[in-house]
């Protein structure tokens, strides 16, 4: 199997931890480089169904190494309780099978509450998870935030705790007029989950090279999506971190040289959590029927996620911003009972035709988007096992959803469940023996969309 990117495109919940669960049959290591427990990736295994929030989904598998990056923020409480939460229900979770950077960042319990008197005080809101994800980030980039490396040295962690809590506690004080934060119960609970991290902790990036070295298989694991990207998404309606797939090589300590493919996971419609523009949401009944159909409730905070026709426009976006080589069609079965289905081809703005996703978030409230419609397929199409045997009306939203991002499909999801699952690209799963090898890749013929 290439090293692949497994990345969402559109504003997140595309079904990226069914895709991951999937190829990590034939992974080495799994290893997810940004985002939090922010993050809610679901795998349904027969009748179990496992969300993962900071541990990659590979560690479903027995033998998988998987790697949390220096790119991703750690709730150290959460971490401990979803390990514990998998260890309940038989998974193995060890130092053996689970790596955390030593410079991934430490969210902790003042920048939860921050997010949320920050929010609380603003009049455009956006709708965050409220897992102190965004905070934790600023302080990573202000150079105040504290190291897991850090975090497991006991005095290190003193200084920094106590130099930060002063800085804290004024502005609870001060500004918001809240209790302060006390050092010594923060600093007794948080170095009880230091010592339980601390076997888990190392330079990744040399596991992860070496690994690449060996020749072994590597899937890297993106949490949010494209339209989520803090530089690339719908800001400031966005994450505070860099899902893209160029997020892989400073999340991980990871060369660009060493990725061989990148999966767009897509939803066959588009949903998004939370607040800022969404030129394609459904009516409200609409968005009703196809949330209950679709069961669209967040995986982290069960927030009803908004829903709304395609928009090929964000898809091809991502597709531009990632480089992806092909796509992995989700949630396709939500769609059986549509009489007809819409894509969104274009957006109209003041008077003209947009056919590029605009960065101007004032374009995207106003735009209006121009669809083509399709007719509905009206069957159940979940327990098919072979493309050929779709319905023709299935194929052709999928001939189009390719058309128009002119990117091959891959995969196509019709259930949550392993074995609801169609790949088309066989070449998603194929061995690649000595590395050097694999790098020389075939000239891709120019946008031949594959289906
Ligand atoms: P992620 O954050 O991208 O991993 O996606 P989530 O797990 O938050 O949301 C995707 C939801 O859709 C989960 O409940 C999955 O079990 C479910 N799901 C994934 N693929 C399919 C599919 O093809 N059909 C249906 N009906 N559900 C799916
Ligand atoms: P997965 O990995 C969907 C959204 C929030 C909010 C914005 C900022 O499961 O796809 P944050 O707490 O990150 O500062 O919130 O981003 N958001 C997600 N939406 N799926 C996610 O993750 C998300 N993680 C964050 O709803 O709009
Ligand atoms: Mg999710």
């Amino acid at each position: 199997m290439p090293n692949t990117v497994v990345v969402g495109t559109q504003w997140g919940d595309e079904g990226k931890g069914k895709v991951i669960d999937l190829l990590s049959e034939k992974a080495d290591v799994v290893a997810r480089y940004q985002g939090g427990n922010n993050a809610g990736h679901t795998v349904v295994i027969d009748d179990n169904e496992f969300v993962l929030h900071l541990i990659p989904s590979g560690i479903l598998r027995p033998g998988k190494k998987c790697i949390i990056g220096n790119g991703v923020v750690i709730n150290p409480k959460a971490l401990l309780e979803e390990i514990e939460n998998l260890r309940s229900r038989k998974i193995k979770v060890n130092p053996e099978n689970l790596l955390i950077s030593k410079n991934a960042h430490l969210t902790l319990p003042y920048h939860k509450v921050s997010e949320k008197l920050k929010e609380e005080g603003r009049r455009s809101r956006i709708g965050t998870t409220q897992r102190g994800i965004g905070p934790t980030y600023v302080d990573k980039v202000a150079r105040i935030g504290i190291k897991m490396g850090d975090f497991a040295d006991e005095e290190t962690f003193r200084e920094r705790l106590k130099e930060n809590l002063e800085d804290v506690n004024l502005f609870m004080e001060k500004i918001y007029g809240e209790d302060r934060f006390s050092f010594e119960e923060m600093a007794r609970e948080y170095l009880d989950y230091a010592r339980k991290l601390a076997p888990f902790l190392t330079d990744t990036s040399i596991v992860i090279n070496e690994a690449i070295k060996a020749g072994k298989n590597i899937l890297f694991e993106g949490a949010q999506g494209t339209a989520l990207d803090i530089d690339f998404g719908t800001y400031p309606y966005v994450t505070s971190s860099n899902p893209i797939a160029g997020g892989v090589c400073t999340g991980l300590g990871v060369g660009p040289t060493k990725i061989d493919k990148v999966l767009g996971v897509v939803k066959a419609y588009t949903t998004r959590v939370g607040e800022g523009p969404f030129p394609t949401e459904f009516s409200p009944e609409l968005d009703e029927q196809m949330r209950i159909k679709g069961k669209e409730y967040g995986a982290s905070t069960g927030r009803p996620r908004r829903c709304g026709w395609f928009d090929a426009l964000v898809v091809k976006y991502a597709a531009r911003i990632n480089g992806l080589d092909s796509l992995a069609i989700t949630k396709l079965d939500v769609l059986d009972e549509l009489d007809e289905i819409k894509i969104c081809t274009a957006y109209k703005y003041k008077g003209k035709t947009i056919k590029e996703f605009p960065s101007e978030l004032r374009i995207l409230k106003e735009a209006e988007p121009v669809y083509e419609e399709l007719k509905g397929w009206k069957t159940s199409i979940g327990g098919t096992k072979d493309f050929s045997k779709l319905p023709e009306k299935t194929k052709e939203y999928l001939k189009k959803i390719s058309n128009l991002v002119e990117i091959p499909i891959s995969i196509i999801s019709l259930g949550p469940k392993r074995r609801e699952t169609l790949i088309l690209n066989k070449e998603v799963f194929k061995p690649v023996a000595p590395r050097r090898l694999s790098r020389v890749k075939a000239p891709r013929k120019a946008m031949t969309p594959r289906i």
